[in-house]
């Protein structure tokens, strides 16, 4: 049952639990529709709590039984959890709960997924486990004891004991109950070990189901790799006898860091050359590695309460990128990460669902894992690294690990360390946390007698989350280039701290053009007046690879807004210049490969509205197509020759330096088909023996059209597998031109591999709907209807899944009155619908802007 009216919590009123948890022990007797489970918790007041009421929390489950020192107790229970009488000295709390995890859709919790049973509990699945203070300050030593008669019982921790039916677990270390975990099933190890920097032997297994043997062995690489690196960059080292990792394939996310036994989408987790793209190997490894890390910033020190999420996840973000840049390319990382930010951080600080990294209310926390939590809180990391440099850095991570081991922390106490080892305030600072929105910055320049001037000027819009944003300190990296392009001045650190700030550099010979913003170090939207001259003198010539990348795109940008806007033609000196960088032998393929890249469709909208003037969906569309086919035919002749010197001959490795390449050469085919016809990609698809050639190649053949017979193979080949089916899904989806879009995408939910409640096949289909932008926003609405019936389907049965898929919609007000006309009506009608969830509720209502 759900409340009419849905409770709001405030970060403010935080009080600390009444209780101290000495130990808990948990006994599971698992039965698909009637699973039991026992707990014998050992409570004592806190003396630090101003109060001592005893509330457990506890949803969905059936109390079968509950006692105080051995004597039965008869609690209140309310459908959010029980109250009652306790002594006021420690006390001995058991009870017997029944739960039905067969009927479990929500994902959360105790549920099944192909016969297998998991557990999800972050961020508050473990009240549908137990009765329990499930709060994340709540800490406690668990024992876990498991019967059932399947092969593979898991939990937390070592194992204690095992014997036919059964298993023992123990986790010393003390976690709050979002870290709890437990798996049973028939499921197949891929081993291995790890030999800790001081001298701890660890045992690694991947679970997975029998059939997946064949896909672990790069992620098991992945977790070696990441347990070294936080060794060697952290000075972290593992802490349990084993790390087990298990691949499921009914998941609401990507990944969770339980502690010794992290639980993974197996999306996230399962690779093989045939089966995989270069693409997918890549973020498998980054998600291994960010669970992993989790051990340390999150496990060990975790969050005093929700509102610090960014405390654990902002971090985590930010070393699994760090651990990318060091595995791969340090600019393409960097690049990827910010084309990730603008694309699904920048509209959600600029639109319905602003909120500050750390929020200050909410409704229902799952839908606070956000790109503003985990991408802008990485950002503000980064800047703060940039800021003290990296040694302060090292050593405020040194001090953070020392002082908190063990507790549950807030930004405070983050920040402190910063403060403790710099002497910095970073009162100023900490707006990054509290303030939602953008940062606005724009920048004027002045050139007199050998003497250059930039001039900042930041403002971030007001939104309700923030309705008067303060000047934030925005650091921001210059360089200064000369004339013959040679750099005059070497990077330097500017650091604002005011709503209107300038900077001057003396002594030089001549008018400079200027880098502002390199390596992107400050998540902010620079407003410069710049022109295509300098644009394309940037591109040519900055040394900065950040700020090379950003000068061709936004030229791209430039031309592609005139061209949907005003009618404009493709820009020769975009043209020319990303062409010059084509035929730049000596740079990177992989940095070659992202300048082909166009800004996004949804994303060029959103610039367009910036500017005050309504998108056009369709031609923005237009637009893009007429650039592309501007810059295959301007590359003509250099094309074949790239495409050809792009080819990897060795056997496939998913390494930065062949998966570089093919993404190049993939760019380069896609630009070749369109003069073609698709012969090139006919024949690559025919001979390719990776996921990578294959499905570059069906892309590009679908894309022009054709490729009719090649997808109903593909599909033929590859219906046994779960994870290729769901990219024919999505391909499709995301192939399908714009006045089609939508009855494609109705046509596979028809099909009968639509299986609708698993997440990964669902967001295959209907995510893809929301990320073809002309075709989600056709004029008719047929976009817009269709995602939301499927919504209205899906709710019901998992409503974090829909929840998050809601964010579709937040963009809506950018368009023009018809279109927003439709997705009011389709946000209505979600809103309408009988016992519609808290998660889709909050959701929809803040779209709206209720
Ligand atoms: N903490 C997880 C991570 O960052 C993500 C997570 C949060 C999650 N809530 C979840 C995963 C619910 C699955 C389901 O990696
Ligand atoms: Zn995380």
């Amino acid at each position: 049952m759900k409340d009419a009216a849905p409770q709001t919590i405030y970060l403010k009123d935080y009080q600390p639990f009444g209780f101290v948890l000495r130990s808990v022990s948990l006994t599971f007797v698992l039965s698909p529709n009637a699973t039991r489970v026992k707990s014998r918790i050992a409570f004592e007041p806190n003396p630090d709590a101003p109060a001592h009421r005893f509330f457990l929390h506890g949803e969905k489950l059936k109390l079968i039984s509950a006692r105080i020192d051995g004597k039965a107790v008869t609690p209140e229970v309310t459908p959010e959890g029980l109250t009652c009488d306790v002594p006021d000295a420690p006390f001995i709390w058991e009870a017997e709960v029944e739960i039905d995890p067969a009927n479990n859709f929500a994902l959360e919790g105790l549920y099944m997924s192909n016969g297998m049973y998991c557990t999800q509990c972050e961020a508050e699945g473990f009240r549908k486990i137990t009765y329990y203070p499930d709060r994340p300050d709540v800490m406690s030593v668990f024992t876990v004891r498991i019967e059932g008669d399947l092969p593979v019982l898991l939990s937390n921790g070592n194992p204690v004991k095992s014997g036919d039916g059964w298993a023992e677990w123990h986790d010393p270390w003390p976690k709050p109950a979002y870290l709890f975990a437990l798996v049973a099933g028939e499921l197949v190890a891929h081993s291995d070990s790890y030999t800790t920097c001081s001298g701890n032997h660890v045992d690694l297994n991947l679970w997975v189901r029998p059939g997946d043997e064949g896909k672990c062995a790069f992620g098991m690489e992945a977790l070696k790799k990441s347990m070294q690196w936080d060794e060697e960059v952290y000075g972290r080292e593992y802490d349990l006898d084993v790390f087990n990792i298990v691949a499921v394939d009914d998941f609401n996310m990507g990944a969770m860091e339980n502690k010794g036994l992290n639980i993974f989408n197996s999306s996230a987790v399962l690779a093989s050359p045939e089966t995989s793209t270069d693409m997918n190997f890549e973020r498998i490894e980054a998600i291994i590695a960010h669970e992993y890390f989790h051990n340390w910033t999150g496990n060990r020190i975790t969050c005093r309460d929700w509102f610090q999420l960014c405390l654990k996840e902002g971090l985590t973000v930010f070393r699994d990128s760090q651990f990318t840049s060091d595995m791969r390319s340090a600019p393409v990382k960097r690049i990827g990460d910010v084309i990730d930010l603008r694309a699904r951080q920048f509209p959600e600080d600029n639109g319905p669902l602003s909120h500050p990294v750390r929020p200050e209310s909410f409704q229902e926390i799952n839908n606070f894992y956000t790109a503003t939590v985990y991408e802008k809180g990485a950002e503000v990391i980064g800047m703060l690294k940039r800021l003290v440099g990296d040694a302060a850095y090292a050593e405020a991570l040194d001090l953070y690990f020392a002082r908190h081991d063990g507790e549950a922390c807030t930004i405070e106490d983050w920040l402190k360390v910063f403060e403790d080892v710099t002497g910095r305030d970073l009162s100023q600072f900490k707006r990054w946390y509290s303030q939602a929105g953008t940062p606005r910055v724009q920048v004027e320049e002045d050139y007199s007698e050998g003497t250059y001037t930039l001039t900042f000027t930041q403002s971030t819009p007001a939104s309700v989350a923030t309705p008067a944003p303060q000047p934030q300190v925005i650091p921001v990296a210059v360089g200064l280039l000369g004339q013959n392009g040679d750099e005059v001045r070497e990077t330097e650190l500017l650091e604002l701290t005011e709503a209107r700030q300038s900077f001057e550099f003396t002594g030089l010979g001549s008018k400079p053009v200027p880098s502002i913003l390199r390596g992107f170090s400050a998540p902010v939207i620079l407003e410069r007046e710049s022109t295509t001259e300098e644009r394309a003198f940037l591109l040519a010539h900055d040394t900065d690879p950040f700020n090379r990348w950003e000068a061709g795109s936004a030229l791209a940008r430039a031309n592609l807004m005139e061209m949907a806007a005003e009618g404009a033609v493709p820009d020769s000196a975009y043209l020319d210049g990303i062409l010059a960088v084509l035929r730049d032998d000596t740079l990177d393929p992989a940095y070659r490969a992202l300048m082909l890249g166009l800004p996004g469709q949804s994303e060029l909208a959103a610039s367009l509205a910036e500017k005050g003037i309504t998108p056009d969906p369709m031609a923005i569309w237009t637009a893009v197509e007429t650039l592309r086919q501007a810059l295959a035919e301007h590359a003509q002749d250099t094309l074949p020759r790239l495409f050809a010197q792009s080819r990897v001959d060795a056997p496939y490795a998913p390494d930065a330096e062949q998966s570089g390449k093919r993404a190049l050469a993939g760019a380069v085919l896609a630009l070749i088909s369109r003069l073609d016809g698709g012969a090139e990609a006919a024949r690559q698809y025919a001979t390719a023996d990776n996921m990578t050639l294959q499905l570059s190649a069906l892309t590009c053949l679908l894309k022009t059209g054709k490729g009719e017979a090649e997808l109903g193979a593909f599909y033929d080949q590859w219906q046994h597998d779960r994870l290729v089916i769901d990219k024919w899904f999505s391909l499709q989806v995301m192939m399908a031109q714009p006045g089609q879009t939508a009855s494609v995408t109705k046509a596979l939910t028809q099909h009968r591999d639509f299986n609708w409640k698993n997440p990964n096949r669902f967001r295959a289909t209907l995510g893809a709907l929301a990320g073809n932008h002309a075709g989600f926003h056709a004029a008719d609405g047929s976009g817009y209807a269709l995602l939301a019936d499927w919504l209205i389907t899906l709710d019901p049965v998992n409503p974090q899944t829909t929840a998050r898929m809601c964010s579709a919609f937040q963009t809506w007000k950018r368009y023009d009155a018809g279109r927003q006309g439709l997705v009011r009506a389709q946000l209505d009608r979600i809103m309408a619908q009988p016992g519609l969830s808290r998660d889709t509720s909050e959701m929809v209502s803040r779209i709206l802007g209720a």
